[in-house]
C-alpha cells in the first residue's frame, strides 16, 4: 500500500508514521507536512530512511493532487490543533482545517483514493462534570471554540463527500492524546517541561475540567484498525476510558517528578473552556476488536516524563517562545 500521511511531522502523525514503519513494513509512507511552528522533521528522524518527506501545504491543490494521485490511501492528520491559539487568531484554523480538508477531499474524489479523516471528540462540545453520559457517534455536534468548530466543519465536509460523491472515507473522533513528541504548548508536556525548568505547573481556572486521556500509540492502533477494517462512511469514536481531572494530572506529575503535590499555580481560565469530555468507544471495540495497549494512565504518564527528560534537545528549542506566548495571554 502507498500511504499518504498529512501532518506526519506533528505529534500524532509522527507517532503514526513511526508505528507504521515498525508494524506495517509493507506500507510505503509519504508524509506531506507544511512544517508550521507545530511540525518538526526531527520527530521523524528514527524512520527518516524509510519515509518520503514532502514539505507542502494541504491547501495547495497542485501538490495535493500530485501526491494523492500517487497514493492508494490517505490518512489526514494535518491541522491547526491548539485551542488557545485558535482563540487568539482563528484564521489559520479555518484555512488549514476547513480549506485544507476540502482540497484533500477534492483530490481523493478525482483519484478514487481511500481516505481516513482524523478528528477530535471536541466536535461534540462538552459534558457536565456530574453527568454519567459519554459522547457516542449519535451525539449532536456542538463545538465551542474556533478549533473545534473548524474540525466539526471538516468532518461535515467528509460526510457530504461520502454521501454525494461516493468518496471512500472513514472518520475517527479521538479524545485527548499524550505521549512522546507532543508540542510543549499542550497541557501535559507544558507541565513536565516547566517542572524540568523548576517552574510551577499552571492550572487553568480551578483545575476541575476533565479530559479522557489516551496514549498516542493506542490512538494510532485504532486508526490502523479503521483503515484496515472500518466500514466506509462510518464514524468511529476512539477513547480508552481515561477520564481524569486536570488537577489530578498535575498532582500525579508532581509526584512522579518528586515535588510536593500542591506545588502548582492556578491561572486565569480559558474563555469558553469545555468542562468535560468522555468517549464511548463501544463501536470500535466491538465491531473492530480494538483494545488499548496502555492499561494504566499513571504508567503511561511516567513513561512520557522519562521521554521528555531524555529528549530535551527535541523540545528545548520551542520552550521559550511558547512560554512567551502564554505570558502574553496571562496564563
Ligand atoms: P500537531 O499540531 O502536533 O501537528 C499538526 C501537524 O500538521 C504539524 O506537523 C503541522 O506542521 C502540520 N500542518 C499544519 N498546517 C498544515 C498545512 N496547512 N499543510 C500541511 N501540514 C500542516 O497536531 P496533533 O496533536 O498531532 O493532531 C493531529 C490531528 O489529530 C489533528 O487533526 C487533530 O485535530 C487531531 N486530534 C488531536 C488530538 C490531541 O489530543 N492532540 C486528539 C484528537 C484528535
Ligand atoms: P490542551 O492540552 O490544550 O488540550 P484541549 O484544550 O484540546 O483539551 O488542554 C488540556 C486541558 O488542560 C484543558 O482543560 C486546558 C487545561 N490546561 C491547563 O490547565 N493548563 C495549561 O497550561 C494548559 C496548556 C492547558
Amino acid at each position: 500500500m502507498r500511504l499518504l500521511v498529512t501532518g506526519g511531522a506533528g505529534f500524532i502523525g509522527a507517532n503514526f508514521v513511526q508505528q507504521t514503519v515498525r508494524e506495517h513494513p509493507d506500507v510505503q509512507v509519504t508524509v506531506l507536512d507544511a512544517l508550521t511552528y507545530a511540525g518538526d522533521e526531527a520527530s521523524l528522524a528514527p524512520v527518516a530512511d524509510a519515509v518520503a518527506f514532502v514539505q507542502g501545504d494541504i491547501a495547495d491543490a497542485e501538490v495535493v493532487d500530485r501526491l494523492v494521485g500517487a497514493a492508494d490511501a490517505v490518512v489526514h492528520f494535518a491541522a491547526e490543533s491548539h485551542n488557545d491559539n485558535s482563540l487568539h487568531d482563528p484564521w489559520p484554523f479555518v484555512r488549514t482545517n476547513v480549506i485544507g480538508t476540502f482540497t484533500l477531499l477534492e483530490a481523493v474524489r478525482r483519484h478514487g483514493v481511500r481516505y481516513h479523516h482524523i478528528s477530535t471528540d471536541e466536535v461534540y462540545g462538552d459534558l457536565e462534570l456530574d453527568d454519567p453520559a459519554k459522547f457516542t457517534p449519535e451525539t449532536p455536534y456542538n463545538p465551542s471554540s474556533p478549533y473545534s468548530s473548524t474540525k466539526a466543519s471538516s468532518d461535515l465536509l467528509v460526510r457530504a463527500w461520502v454521501r454525494s460523491f461516493g468518496v471512500q472515507a472513514t472518520i475517527s473522533n479521538c479524545s485527548n492524546n499524550y505521549g512522546p513528541y507532543q508540542h510543549v504548548e499542550k497541557f501535559i508536556p507544558r507541565q513536565i517541561t516547566n517542572l524540568v525548568d523548576g517552574v510551577r505547573p499552571k492550572l487553568y481556572g480551578t483545575g476541575q475540567n476533565v479530559r479522557d486521556w489516551i496514549h498516542v500509540e493506542d490512538h494510532n492502533t485504532a486508526v490502523w484498525a479503521i483503515v484496515e477494517r472500518g466500514r466506509i462512511g462510518e464514524t468511529y469514536l476512539i477513547g480508552a476510558d481515561g477520564e481524569v481531572d486536570n488537577k489530578t494530572v498535575v498532582e500525579t506529575l508532581l509526584e512522579l517528578m518528586g515535588q510536593p503535590s500542591d506545588a502548582y499555580d492556578l491561572v486565569s481560565d480559558r474563555p469558553g473552556h469545555d468542562l468535560r469530555y468522555a468517549i464511548d468507544a463501544t463501536r470500535l471495540r466491538e465491531e473492530l476488536g480494538w483494545a488499548p495497549r496502555y492499561s494504566s494512565f499513571r504508567d503511561g504518564l511516567a513513561a512520557t516524563v522519562d521521554w521528555y527528560r531524555a529528549n530535551e534537545a527535541w523540545w528545548r528549542p520551542r520552550k521559550e517562545a511558547t512560554e512567551a506566548r502564554y505570558a502574553e495571554l496571562g496564563r
